[in-house]
C-alpha cells in the first residue's frame, strides 16, 4: 500500500472541524505523483495532461496547473473550468466523444486542442474549418485493457474512437478538406497495469503515422493503475518510460519528424490524494452480517456499487480496537454496499470510518440522490486545511427547480 500522508488523528480533526461526510485531498500526494511521472520521463519529449474528469474542483485544477501539467477535458464545461482555473488554451486538450458538433465549434472558438472521435464530426469539422485549426483524431486500436469491462475503452466493441480499420475513411476526409491532423490519440482503459499495453498501442500507431503529414504528437491516453489494497499492483511508471522510449528508438523519426508523446493520467494523479471520511450512524447485527451504516452512500462514492471497486476502509476512531468482520453500507434507500464482510477494528456508533483512494471519481461522480447533500471538500496544502467546497444546504436542493 502506498504511503499514507494524512494520519488518522489528522483526519479525525478534519472530520471534527468540517463535519462528515467529507472529502479531504492531500496536495503533497498529487505533487508526489506528478513528480513520479516527470522524473521517469525526464529525458523524453513527453507531456502530461491531467484528465480532470477525475476531480474538477477549481482549486485542484489550479494546483495541478501550478505543478506544470496540462489538462485533458471530456466536455466543453470542463474546458471552461480549465480556462477559469487559468490554463491557457494551448495547454487544454478536449478529447470529445459522442458529442454534438456545436460543442466542438464552441471548443474551437475557445482555441483549445481538440481530439475528434467520429467520422461524422471529423467531416463536419473539415467542412467548417478545413486546415485552419489543426485537430487530433481519436482511434480505437482494438486492444482489450483496463481493470474491468466498464472502464475498458479500446476494444473492438467499444463506442470510443474511430476503429483503426476505418483509417482509409479518415484519410479521405483529410484529403477532401485538407485537414491538418496534429495528433493521433488512443485511450484503451483505466487501471492498466501492464506497460506493454501502451507499447502495443504505439506499435499500432507507428504503422499509421507515416500516412499523416502534419503529425506533431501522439497521445496514448491515461489509465495508469494505482494500488487500492495491500499488495495490489500498480503501473510501473519507470518501466513504462523505458519501454515507451525504447519503442520510439526502434522507430526513429516515424514519418520523418520527431513526435512528442502525450499522456492523460486522471486516477494516477489524484486517487491516492483523496480520503473520504464518514461517520457511523447505526450498527445492526443480523445472522448474515454485522452492518455498519455510515452517513453516506453510493450517492457520494459510487465506485464500489458501480464497478465493484475495492476501497480500503479504516476505523480511525478506534485504531487499536479488536479486528472484527463488518459489512459497511450506506444510508440510501436502496442497496448500497461499500464493503461486504470486511475486517475492520471494532466499530462503535459515532466512529469515523475513512475510505482511502477516494480522490478520483469520488466527489466527481456524486449526486443528490435521496435528496441528500453532496459532501464538503477540503484541500490540505502546506500543513493548512482549506475548505474548497461547502457542504450542500437545503436551498441547493431547490436551486434549479421552478415552483409552479
Ligand atoms: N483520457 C481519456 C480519453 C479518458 O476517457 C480517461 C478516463 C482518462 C484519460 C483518464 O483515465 P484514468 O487515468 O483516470 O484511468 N469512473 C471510472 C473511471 C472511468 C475513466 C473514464 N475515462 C472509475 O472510477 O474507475
Amino acid at each position: 500500500m502506498s504511503q499514507e500522508s494524512l494520519s488518522p488523528a489528522y483526519l479525525t480533526r478534519l472530520a471534527q472541524e468540517f463535519g462528515t461526510p467529507l472529502y479531504a485531498y492531500d496536495a503533497a500526494k498529487i505533487k508526489q505523483q506528478y513528480d513520479k511521472l516527470t522524473t521517469a520521463f525526464n529525458n523524453s519529449n513527453t507531456l502530461f495532461f491531467y484528465a480532470c474528469k477525475a476531480l474538477t474542483n477549481i482549486n485542484i485544477l489550479r494546483y495541478i496547473r501550478d505543478l506544470g501539467a496540462n489538462v485533458d477535458c471530456s466536455s466543453v464545461n470542463e474546458v471552461k473550468l480549465a480556462l477559469h482555473a487559468g490554463f491557457p488554451p494551448e495547454r487544454i486538450l478536449y478529447t470529445s466523444n459522442g458529442i454534438g458538433f456545436d460543442e466542438i465549434e464552441e471548443a474551437q472558438s475557445l482555441g483549445v486542442i481538440i481530439n475528434i472521435d467520429s467520422l461524422s464530426n471529423l467531416e463536419k469539422f473539415g467542412r467548417k474549418f478545413g486546415a485552419s485549426h489543426p485537430v487530433g483524431v481519436r482511434l480505437r486500436p482494438g486492444i482489450m485493457a483496463g481493470g474491468n469491462l466498464k472502464i475498458s475503452t479500446g476494444h473492438d466493441k467499444s463506442k470510443f474512437g474511430i476503429p483503426v480499420d476505418q483509417i482509409e475513411k479518415v484519410l479521405s476526409l483529410v484529403e477532401k478538406y485538407q485537414l491538418e491532423i496534429a495528433d493521433l490519440h488512443i485511450h484503451t482503459g483505466s487501471e492498466i497495469v501492464d506497460p506493454d499495453v501502451f507499447v502495443k498501442g504505439i506499435e499500432i500507431l507507428f504503422d499509421l503515422i507515416p500516412r499523416f503529414n502534419h503529425l506533431k504528437f501522439i497521445d496514448l491516453g491515461g489509465g495508469f493503475k494505482v494500488p487500492y489494497k495491500d499488495g495490489d499492483s500498480e503501473t510501473d511508471i519507470q518501466l513504462l518510460a523505458q519501454k515507451v522510449t525504447k519503442a520510439f528508438e526502434s522507430h526513429p523519426n516515424p514519418g520523418g519528424r520527431p513526435l512528442q508523446v502525450w499522456f492523460e493520467p486522471g486516477k494516477f494523479l489524484v486517487s491516492e490524494s483523496g480520503y473520504f471520511i464518514t461517520k457511523v450512524n447505526v450498527i445492526k447485527t443480523t445472522d448474515a452480517a454485522t452492518f455498519v451504516s455510515v452517513d453516506s452512500g453510493f450517492n457520494h462514492l459510487i465506485r464500489p456499487m458501480f464497478y465493484d471497486a475495492y476501497h480500503r476502509i479504516d476505523n480511525i476512531s478506534n485504531p487499536n480496537g479488536q479486528p472484527r468482520r463488518y459489512s459497511v453500507v450506506g444510508n440510501i434507500c436502496e442497496t448500497d454496499t461499500f464493503a461486504w464482510d470486511r475486517t475492520i477494528n471494532e466499530v462503535r456508533e459515532g466512529d469515523y470510518l475513512v475510505f482511502y483512494n477516494a480522490g478520483a471519481y469520488g466527489f466527481e461522480m456524486s449526486s443528490n440522490f435521496n435528496s441528500r447533500y453532496k459532501p464538503a471538500e477540503v484541500l490540505v496544502k502546506d500543513g493548512q486545511a482549506h475548505l474548497i467546497r461547502r457542504r450542500d444546504r437545503f436551498e441547493d436542493l431547490l436551486r434549479n427547480q421552478i415552483e409552479l
